[in-house]
């Protein structure tokens, strides 16, 4: 079965998509066929990074436009994964994330059947690890998207002040929806504590990794990929095994 991974975290800019691309690339390095979907909607990223001749969106797939088949793109040969590697991006035009935005309830409860769908249908296409980055916060969209997953990797930067908006999204979101969650504590400064022996909030903090410049000005690059070695690909690649634990 397609297991579904939402990376998600209370507040904006605490690592999000750059740890579900990378934790992308590690998957798909190692073997594994993944499909990385931006559902930040509202802050398309994966446009941007990868650059695909993109003629349908993850916009019409969660519209009932098109199907998931036609919004994902396989990246693999241009990276060279072993497993198959394949992306769907959001629509970056201005227009497009307007009119997105103003979609009452009835829309985002359709989107969640056709998320829900495109799940199984990328099963079907043997897909082993679907990943979601999401907008921060209690979107809509990025609640369907936890709704429609597995388990929520809870990118936290304590650096940043989040302790608390990250206890309110727990107690009201991933607790009711009884989500298996796990946290990410990112951008650290202090690297003292064993994430194994840690836990916040009741979750357990599978890595704390440190904020490092190098990594803030390579965005355009999925490190896990390019610079197996890199301090930040060793971690995630650490992320990866502890989400497999974490599964069983
Ligand atoms: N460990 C790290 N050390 C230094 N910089 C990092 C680290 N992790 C992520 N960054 C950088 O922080 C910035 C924000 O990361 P990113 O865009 O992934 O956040 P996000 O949570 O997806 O943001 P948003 O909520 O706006 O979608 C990027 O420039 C990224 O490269
Ligand atoms: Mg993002």
């Amino acid at each position: 079965m397609t297991f579904a991974l939402a990376v998600h975290s209370s507040k904006g800019g605490t690592g999000k998509t750059c740890i579900a691309v990378n934790l992308a690339g590690a998957y798909a390095l190692e073997g594994k066929n993944v499909c990385l979907l931006d559902i930040d909607i509202r802050g398309p990223s994966l446009f941007s990074i990868f650059k695909p001749e993109a003629l349908f969106w993850v916009n019409d797939m969660l519209s009932g436009k098109r199907g998931i088949k036609d919004t994902i793109h396989d990246v693999s040969e241009e990276f060279g994964t072993k497993g198959k590697f394949f992306i769907g991006c959001s629509n970056p035009d201005i227009s497009e994330i307007r009119e997105i935005v103003r979609k009452d309830r009835n829309w985002q409860s359709s989107a969640l059947k056709n998320l829900i769908s495109a799940k199984k249908e990328l099963d079907k296409k043997n897909i082993d690890i679907l990943i979601f980055d999401t907008s921060p916060g209690v979107e809509y969209e990025s609640i369907n998207a936890v709704a429609a997953s597995d388990m929520v990797l809870i990118v936290h930067n304590s650096s940043i002040a989040c302790n608390s908006c990250t206890e309110q999204i727990i107690g009201g979101i991933y607790t009711p929806l009884k989500k298996h969650c796990v946290i990410i504590d990112n951008m650290c400064h202090d690297n003292t504590l064993q994430p194994s022996e840690e836990k916040r909030f009741g979750i357990d903090v599978i890595a704390r990794i440190p904020c490092m410049c190098d990594v803030a000005t390579r965005n355009d690059e999925i490190l896990t990929l390019t610079e197996r070695d890199h301090i930040f690909s060793q971690n995630i690649y650490s992320i990866k095994d502890r989400i497999e634990r974490h599964r069983l």
